[in-house]
């Protein structure tokens, strides 16, 4: 059976060396907070049961307003004095429910690539605990009244990063009996003759601590945009109308479909999770599944916009076509664009719809289905 793991962030400091008004980890970096990029980076992995974040007693109402919406989120819990006492504290409110392994994280290390935890999850078959590091590659001296003073070896030195991964009862228990707080949970668990293994670590998932670190963030902001395509395919059967991006249109025959047949709206739908490489509605909707039988297909588009919405997307622009001889499709356009904009939260003018015939080719030509096909293209700052 495979281990469950939970993420333990900890974001209960003041980041005084950061400066600035709001505690480092709420101010906005590329239009969102701190905290939401680093929760993100975790949820986009599969592997995370849950995620335990550790607050200071003063940011409750920051902590749900940063968090809104966010899937997987145990109720927060507030921290210590030191970093090692917030971890405690988010120890022991997981111990309720305790996981196999815990990714102990800095909310102030929003660029964490999901590839570490992969790294830190096949170390751990092999070690009660991995962090990331990376060797040290500058020439390291002792300095002594502003003057250089002896020059010390770097071999074998490494510069520390999270998450640091545990076995959980191994750390818990470690954090139980360490007598004195300490700079990372590695450096407890060593201090108690814990095996900790090094994996690979990542330059961008430096800690922002200073100023500097913020201008760098905002000088390596890089767009992110994508584009998806969707294509689906529903025949006729006896009926007395279809539904066509959430609308009910009168006709001589229904569609034919597990769902409610919206060839349209699956269309659509699975442009967004193509641009999100997120697999297509059969996966995340599978036709075996008896609950979706006659579903209306806003509940698949919902779901492509909350996984967009989790990923740190937003739709910049949909453009649908709709392939039948029969019915007309332009008269219906605007109710239908009105949906698909109810149903994403994206503006009007940004969503397209409109129709072809085949010049009654082929088999939408000869009034045997319908086809549609999508363009969504998705941006990320
Ligand atoms: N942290 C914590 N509880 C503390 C101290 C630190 O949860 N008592 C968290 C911070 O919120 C941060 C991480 O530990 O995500 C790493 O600590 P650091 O970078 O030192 O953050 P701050 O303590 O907030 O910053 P500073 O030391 O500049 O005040
Ligand atoms: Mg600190």
């Amino acid at each position: 059976m495979s281990k469950t793991v939970s993420a333990l962030i900890v974001a209960a400091g003041r980041g005084t060396r950061a400066g600035g008004g709001l505690p480092k980890q709420y101010r906005p970096l590329k239009g969102e907070p701190v905290l939401r990029h680093t929760l993100r980076a975790l949820l986009s992995h599969g592997a995370l049961r849950d995620i335990q974040v550790v607050i200071h007693p003063d940011d409750m109402a920051l902590y749900k307003a940063v968090t809104a919406g966010m899937p997987r989120l145990r109720p927060p819990v507030l921290g210590g004095d030191t970093r090692s006492a917030s971890v405690l504290n988010g120890l022991e409110a997981l111990a309720a429910d305790a996981p196999d392994t815990v990714l102990i994280h800095d909310a102030a290390r929003p660029f964490l690539p999901p590839v570490i935890i992969d790294r830190l999850l096949e170390a751990l078959h092999h070690a009660p605990g991995a962090f990331p590091a990376l060797p040290v590659v500058d020439a390291l001296w002792q300095g002594k009244e502003g003057r250089a003073a002896a020059p010390r070896s770097r071999e074998g030195l490494y510069r520390a990063q999270t998450p640091q991964a545990f076995d959980f009862a191994t750390i818990l228990s470690a954090h139980h009996s360490a007598e004195e707080p300490a700079d990372d949970d590695v450096a407890l668990a060593v201090a108690q003759g814990i095996q900790v293994a090094i994996v690979e670590g990542d330059v961008c998932n430096y800690k922002l601590t200073t100023p500097q670190d913020f201008a760098r963030a905002k000088r390596e902001t890089k767009m992110d945009i994508r584009t998806g395509n969707g294509f689906d395919v529903h025949a006729f059967t006896k009926g007395n109308h279809i539904t066509l991006c959430g609308i009910d249109i009168p006709h001589s025959h229904a569609l034919l479909g597990h769902s409610d047949a919206d060839v349209a709206m699956h269309a659509i739908t699975d442009a967004l999770f193509g641009a999100l490489a997120e697999g297509d509605i059969g996966q995340w909707f599978p036709p075996s599944e008896a609950k979706w039988k006659g579903a209306a297909s806003d509940i698949f588009l919902k779901k492509a916009v909350e996984r967009m919405a989790v990923r740190g997307f937003t739709i910049t622009h949909i453009d649908c076509t709709i392939i039948c001889e029969a019915p007309k499709i332009g008269p219906h356009s605007a109710p239908m664009r009105q949906r698909i904009s109810e149903i994403t939260g994206i503006d009007l003018d940004r969503i397209s719809v409109k129709a072809t015939t085949s010049e009654k080719l082929g088999f939408t030509g000869r009034k045997e289905g319908i086809a549609a096909m999508a363009t969504a293209t998705l941006v990320k700052l």
